[in-house]
């Protein structure tokens, strides 16, 4: 079963909690939040206590996707704010301290994935797939929403499907970017299973038809 993750970075920040309301009503599986620090990124989004804020209204599961550079000094902040999954880019830090990050989430019993943009290879995740929860590939650059989607990344989106299967079964492989009900079905054909998708929700006034349609 396909998994919709609404990117709340496209939402209303003036009425964030009807938005996630709508998500659940919707049918929603889990809420992708985009932390960006200006630095890993070109862009500055939302942090902290505003996770905080969302984990305090909805029972949904928080995929936090960390866009920003040396993730391991905010492992703890985000889990004790109510992240269920802390995504963060394999690009971010050295291998050592990405390796320790993965170590921390995990010590606390939380859910783990790696990222990686589009120019990073799928044999980059090599070190790490086994002890991973989740995949997340990027199809646009990350840092803004409403970009296009990247077709050339489908390929790589293959390769990481076949690690999965050979290395950790149970992995999620998430999509973040450009994803819409025209793009959906060529991530799901090379093995998507969890789709991110912001505009493509939020700019609708028939959230769940679009959250239906997404999945296929
Ligand atoms: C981009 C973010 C995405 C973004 C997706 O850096 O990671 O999650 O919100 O937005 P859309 O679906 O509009 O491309
Ligand atoms: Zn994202």
């Amino acid at each position: 079963m396909i998994k919709i993750a609404p990117s709340l970075l496209a939402a209303d920040f003036t009425a964030l909690g009807k938005d996630i309301k709508e998500m659940e009503v919707a049918g929603a599986d889990w809420l992708h939040i985009d932390v960006m620090d200006g630095i890993f990124v070109p862009n500055i989004s939302i942090g902290i206590p505003v996770v905080k804020a969302i984990r305090g209204i909805t029972d949904l599961t928080l995929d936090v996707h960390l866009m920003i550079t040396k993730p391991i000094r905010y492992v703890d902040a985000f889990l004790d704010a109510g992240a269920d999954i802390l995504v963060f880019h394999l690009e971010a830090d050295e291998p050592q301290n990405i390796q320790a990050a993965i170590d921390q989430v995990k010590a606390r019993g939380k859910r783990v994935g790696l990222s990686l943009k589009p120019k990073t290879p799928a044999n980059t995740l090599i070190p790490y797939i086994e002890q991973l929860d989740l995949v997340l590939v990027m199809t646009v650059e990350p840092g803004f929403g409403g970009q296009a989607f990247m077709a050339d990344q489908l390929d790589k989106i293959r390769a990481i499907r076949a690690l999965i299967a050979a290395k950790n079964p149970t992995c999620e492989l998430e999509v973040d970017g450009g994803i819409d009900p025209k793009t959906a079905p060529l991530v799901i054909e090379a093995g998507a299973w969890v789709l991110v998708a912001g505009n493509a929700i939020f700019k609708e006034t028939d959230r769940k038809a679009v959250i239906d349609a997404l999945r296929g």
